[in-house]
């Protein structure tokens, strides 16, 4: 049984342990429907960090092993509840193939005509992805029969449901939490092994606990500082979120990235006084032109941004002042990057970051799949960490002690 109530950690605990897993599942000759997260980081149609794919793996094996028919669905990036082939799964599609070793067969649509024939016709052993679920208005509807009649037509599709889309578990939608409630469900392996993982971040955790934010959704993730004041000894930001905070304490960021509520950013602030919580926001930052600009790139103060000038990455007094924290710490969870790491040089923070993680002798977490892509491309090996996780908003939520409202629909009976 689900427990919605989430201020008693007990009870949450104990609601976590109520997950079946995919061990618990009848699935030899059925048709599986797996809702994965493969929002991978992409470049046009080029797949620069197939981490999910990867993780998606073990779940997607062992079903086909035990002879089930399986039919994969998952989002990729945002598009607007129609058709876009720029968000199409097609390159997903064939990436997974490659790594499966068997076809993976793309319908053309989510749940229609072309989804719906192909699903019927997947023998035990087959794999069919459906077109990208954000295709469909009803996926990420507000409205509960807008939602609930696109989860009808995904759950039609197959006899038994494996929800396995650890970094999509944070959203209310369709393919997330409505089709469990009309299939016997189950946890896969992803979603398992990441709420095991995430677990030893709550509770009893080794202190000090040291929180980095960085990255870009800053108005998605912004609401997390607050639930994390009460769990974490400190919290260090940079990249994309330290402007908010810098402009809600009144300073000029010039062109830098702005995205999220400047008041809830003061309020942030004044509350991490009032508890006693470290939040620090980088002292200094690289400027330039613009991303893509020639212009040679400056070290300036963060509350020194010229009107002219971009952020793109944190200074090295910043490096070395998180480095010196995260040396100290015995517990450390970072989402977001320090910068915009593609671009050789607004590099250094994030790499400066993931370096003190992988020497911290405490337990460190990555987590996010475009964290985690990140790291990966500057060199670091995942085994340099103590977890990495695909789910970026997902963990962070799941730290702050909310209830997951994909976890819950997994864990309902
Ligand atoms: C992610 O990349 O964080 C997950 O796939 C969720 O994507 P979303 O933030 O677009 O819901
Ligand atoms: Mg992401």
């Amino acid at each position: 049984m689900a427990r919605l109530k989430h201020d008693w950690h007990g009870e949450r605990q104990e609601s976590r342990l109520a997950m079946k897993t995919i061990d618990d599942l009848e699935v030899s000759g059925r048709r599986v429907l797996v809702r994965a997260d493969l929002n991978v980081p992409l470049d046009g149609k080029r797949i620069t960090d197939d981490g999910k794919i990867r993780a998606s793996l073990p779940t997607l094996t062992a079903l086909l092993d035990r002879g089930a028919a399986v039919v994969i669905c998952s989002h990729l990036g945002r598009p607007a509840g129609t058709p876009d082939p720029a968000f199409s799964l097609a390159p997903v599609a064939s990436r997974l193939s490659e790594l499966l070793g068997r076809p993976v067969v793309l319908a053309a649509d989510t749940v229609g005509p072309s989804a719906r024939s192909l699903a019927a016709a997947t023998p035990p052993g087959g794999v069919v992805m459906l077109e990208n679920l954000r295709f469909n208005p009803g996926e990420t509807s507000k409205d509960d029969a807008v939602r609930g009649a696109f989860a009808d037509e995904l759950a039609s599709l197959a006899d038994v449901y494996v929800g396995d889309g650890f970094g999509a578990v944070h959203r209310r939608h369709a393919s997330v939490c409505d089709v469990p409630a009309r299939l016997p469900h189950a946890a896969g392996y992803l979603v398992q092994a990441e709420t095991a993982a995430l677990e030893k971040l709550t509770g009893n955790v080794r202190r000090p606990y040291v929180v980095v934010l960085g990255g870009a959704k800053v108005a998605d993730k912004l609401p997390v500082v607050g639930g994390l004041l009460g769990v974490a000894d400190q919290i260090l930001v940079g990249g994309g979120m330290a402007f908010t905070f810098l402009a809600g304490q009144g300073h000029g960021v010039g062109l830098s990235l702005l995205d999220g509520d400047l008041d809830a950013a003061r309020g942030y602030l004044e509350r991490a006084e009032r508890s006693g919580v470290e939040l620090v926001i980088a002292p200094d930052v690289v400027v330039a032109a613009g991303r893509d600009a020639a212009d040679p790139a400056q070290v300036v103060p963060s509350r020194a941004i010229p009107d002219d000038r971009m952020a793109l990455d944190i200074g090295p007094e910043c490096s070395r002042l998180f480095a010196n924290r995260l040396a100290a710490a015995q517990t450390i969870f970072w989402n977001g990057p320090m910068g915009v790491f593609e671009i050789p040089r607004f590099a250094a923070g994030t790499r400066a970051v993931a370096q003190a993680l992988a020497d911290s002798s405490g337990f460190a977490v990555i987590g996010g799949g475009d964290t985690a892509a990140a790291v990966r491309s500057l060199g670091f090996r995942d085994a340099a960490f103590g977890h990495v996780s695909t789910g970026g908003g997902a963990s962070l939520e799941y730290l702050e002690g909310r209830v997951l409202p994909g976890l819950a629909a997994l864990q309902a009976g």
